[in-house]
């Protein structure tokens, strides 16, 4: 069966329940917003790109049934599609992508109220059709990112040789429309034959590495090998790692990025073995209007995910959790760059990338 994070046709929204992987591979529904919130925070779906896809199809999935205000009035249309994105991003308020797509969906409601002779069943139409959009713009997104990004790491290797590359968290299939966006880099260099290998971290506590990332390259053939967290300052030591290569889940204007939890300490382990560190990210994962990383919003989770693991305890019940699900990697430890659908920029250049091509959904 093909892994696909979201599945979705007009009427109809199903995504692949993570929590359950890598044991069982079940699609449920996700009928409208409520139901899509919980998935979120349950991190059911997960991964910044997937939760705003979800998001929207969400909002998508209630407008194709009728919901929403009655009538022409596309304010109050306008009112309905903000209120209902705000509160998805609440479920998990680090990840940029939702919100951006907030920003871009105003910007479609107030130009189309603005046009004359445009009705609100149209205005509603085409607000749907952006949503369903979305998944094939993610997914052209991420190739692009993978041919940038696996052109500038070979770059800096001797001709015709192989890399090996250091991956963190799951960035993949499962957690976009599809091919993924750090794992898109490694797909490009698998299907150009030029990966050697790729180490994904377990990522504790919550697992992203062994139960998904793990599964879906192999899933897909790729070489990969699965090591423990604090094994990955000896691999790129000892085991020939020539990039480390990651996601994003908000990047600030000078480049610092928020990323799961653990990404800061590869990035001083890559910086310390002369590795170049590069995030991989679609330009919706950007934030502009924040000038550095300090000001990002980190999500803390429940203790139970740390001290728990498939419902057995594995520390002393009542002791004190720290639980942050994201940290934020300095710009200057981004020494290899940062991949976008547009190309590959040192993190002094995305704030000029980001003002002349648009924060989110450029060519
Ligand atoms: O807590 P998660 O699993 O949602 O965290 C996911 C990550 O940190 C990813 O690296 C990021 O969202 C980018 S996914 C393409």
């Amino acid at each position: 069966m093909a892994l696909e994070s979201i599945r979705y046709e007009r009427g109809s929204l199903c995504i692949l329940n993570q929590r359950l992987l890598p044991q069982q591979l079940r699609y449920e529904p996700v009928p409208g917003v409520q139901r899509a919130w919980e998935a979120i925070r349950d991190m059911e779906v997960r991964g910044a790109p997937a939760i705003a896809l979800v998001g929207c199809l969400s909002v998508a999935q209630e407008l194709v049934a009728g919901g929403g205000p009655a009538g022409a009035d596309a304010a109050a249309l306008a009112a309905f599609v903000d209120e209902r994105l705000r509160f998805l991003a609440s479920a998990r308020p680090t990840a940029a992508n939702l919100e951006r797509e907030a920003q871009r969906l105003r910007g479609i409601l107030e130009r189309g109220a603005r046009t004359p002779g445009v009705t609100a069943q149209q205005l509603r139409e085409s607000v749907i059709e952006h949503m369903e959009g979305l998944l094939e713009q993610d997914r052209a997104q991420n190739r692009r990112i993978g041919a940038h990004g696996a052109q500038h790491l070979l770059q800096q290797l001797p001709p015709g040789s192989g890399a090996t590359v250091l991956t963190h968290c799951n960035t993949g299939t499962l957690a976009t429309a599809g091919y993924g966006t750090a794992l898109g880099v490694v797909r490009a260099l698998h299907e150009l034959g030029r990966l050697q290998r790729v180490f994904c971290t377990e990522t504790r506590p919550y697992n992203q590495g062994g139960r998904l990332t793990a599964l879906e390259l192999q899933h897909d053939g790729v070489p990969v090998t699965l090591i423990a967290d604090s094994a990955a300052a000896a691999a790129i030591r000892d085991r020939g790692v020539h990039a480390v290569v990651v996601g994003a889940d908000r990047v600030a204007a000078n480049g610092d990025t928020a990323n799961k939890i653990g990404t800061y300490q590869l990035a001083v382990a890559a910086r310390h073995h002369r590795v170049p560190f590069y995030v991989a990210a679609p330009s919706a994962s950007c934030d502009p209007a924040l000038p550095h990383g300090g000001a990002i919003a980190i999500e803390e989770r429940p203790a139970r995910e740390l001290t728990h693991l498939q419902g057995l305890c594995l520390a002393p019940p009542d002791i004190e959790v720290w639980n942050p699900a994201f940290d934020v990697t300095p710009h200057e430890l981004i020494t290899g760059g940062i991949i976008t659908e547009w190309g590959v920029f040192a993190p002094g250049e995305l704030r000029q990338a980001l003002a002349e091509r648009g924060a989110a959904g450029g060519p």
